[in-house]
């Protein structure tokens, strides 16, 4: 069987993130990126040369990059603010988009890209990329296996310091704050392992003086079947970034639930005085995983790993949890 074309990839932004990502992918998959864009094109050449992107084109603006015939996709790794309008402009000139998380500013936004790229038979995918490694997979199947027992309770965490009032993560204008930033990861590993979406949720936050964003955040989430799960997420302090699911008869402990070790993986499963250790040896770079997976369902050779409707539900509880943080209230989800 003849192989199929490779999709041509477009990168839409010169930025730390997007960096890491290109690197990864061109270890992974050389050629694939043919294209980066940047405000500048000093900045786009600059990029193309440091990470290695022999061939591809650099351009000056982000519309010059979406014209290209040569992109078949794009990573639309611009600041959260940004996702709604590039990913609609990418759509209306015939590309699909892997989006950066979260997947746009609130939940109605992430429905109008949707249902825009729904509309022009473009595929939408969130890029969470933890979701796309064996751990995760193997994470719901002990939980459906009734490893732990009766899950009852989800607890997350992922804190880190940011008091660079210049980073994109603390911008209210770009759609910044630590909910939205990292949060959104706590909510989506909460939906995953639960296979279900909130009832009701709670939360508290301490808003930055100078940024006006959130920099700290816990929220609450009350699921179906009496599962409660619980995150925290703060730029105020280092060093509490993990997750644990809990069940009836034990626990899951995740050391590293959002980037697994690239070598070996590893969770722990408790239950009394019992601790087994699940392991996942050479599970894949998770960022050239997202992009390997997200050109195979391109080209009709798997799923969409990520539905859009997938991001939409996770903005619908970011959504949430702003309304209760800000009002004091618990708010339903309906
Ligand atoms: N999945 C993950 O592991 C992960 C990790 C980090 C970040 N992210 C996501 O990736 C996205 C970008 O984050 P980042 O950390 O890469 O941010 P960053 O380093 O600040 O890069 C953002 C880039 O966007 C472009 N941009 C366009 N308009 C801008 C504006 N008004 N202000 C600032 N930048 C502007 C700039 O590129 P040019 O100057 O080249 O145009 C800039 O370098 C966010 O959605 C974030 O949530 C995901």
């Amino acid at each position: 069987m003849a192989a199929s074309k490779p999709v041509g990839w477009g990168i839409l932004s010169t930025g730390k993130h997007a960096r890491k990502v290109a690197l990864a992918v061109q270890a992974a998959h050389p050629g694939a990126i043919v294209a980066v864009a940047s405000r500048d094109k000093t900045k786009a050449e600059a990029f193309v040369r440091e990470v290695g992107l022999e061939g591809a084109s650099a351009y000056g603006s982000y519309e010059a990059l979406i014209a290209d015939p040569k992109v078949e996709a794009i990573f639309n790794v611009l600041p959260n603010g940004m996702h709604l309008e590039w990913t609609l402009k990418a759509a209306r000139a015939g590309k699909h988009t892997l989006c950066e998380k979260p997947l746009a500013s609130n939940a109605s936004e992430a429905q109008e890209m949707a249902d825009g790229c729904k509309k022009a038979g473009l595929l939408l995918m969130e890029a969470f990329m933890y979701r796309l490694h064996p751990q995760s997979a193997k994470l719901l199947s002990e939980v459906q296996s009734g490893a732990i027992g009766e899950l009852r309770f989800i607890r997350s965490a992922f804190c880190f310091i940011m008091e660079d009032l210049a980073n994109v993560r603390l911008s209210a204008s770009l759609a910044g704050g630590a909910l939205m930033d990292v949060g959104c990861y706590c909510i989506n590993f909460s939906r995953f392992m639960a296979q279900a979406e909130p009832l009701e949720v709670a939360a508290v936050a301490e808003f930055g003086a100078q940024s006006k964003v959130d920099e700290v955040f816990a929220g609450t989430l009350h699921f179906p079947r009496g599962i409660v799960a619980q995150f925290h997420v703060n730029f105020r302090v280092s060093g509490d970034t993990q997750a644990e699911v809990v069940g009836s008869k034990g626990k899951l402990r995740i050391e590293r639930p959002w980037f697994p070790d690239v070598k070996s993986a590893a969770f722990q499963v408790q239950t009394g005085s019992d601790v087994r250790t699940v392991t996942t040896d050479h599970g894949g770079n998770t960022y050239a995983l997202e992009f390997e997976r997200f050109a195979a369902a391109i080209r009709g050779q798997g799923p969409l790993p990520l539905p859009p409707e997938d991001g939409v539900r996770n903005m619908r509880v970011i959504d949430a949890l702003y309304r209760a943080a800000r009002t004091g209230q618990n708010v339903k989800l309906g």
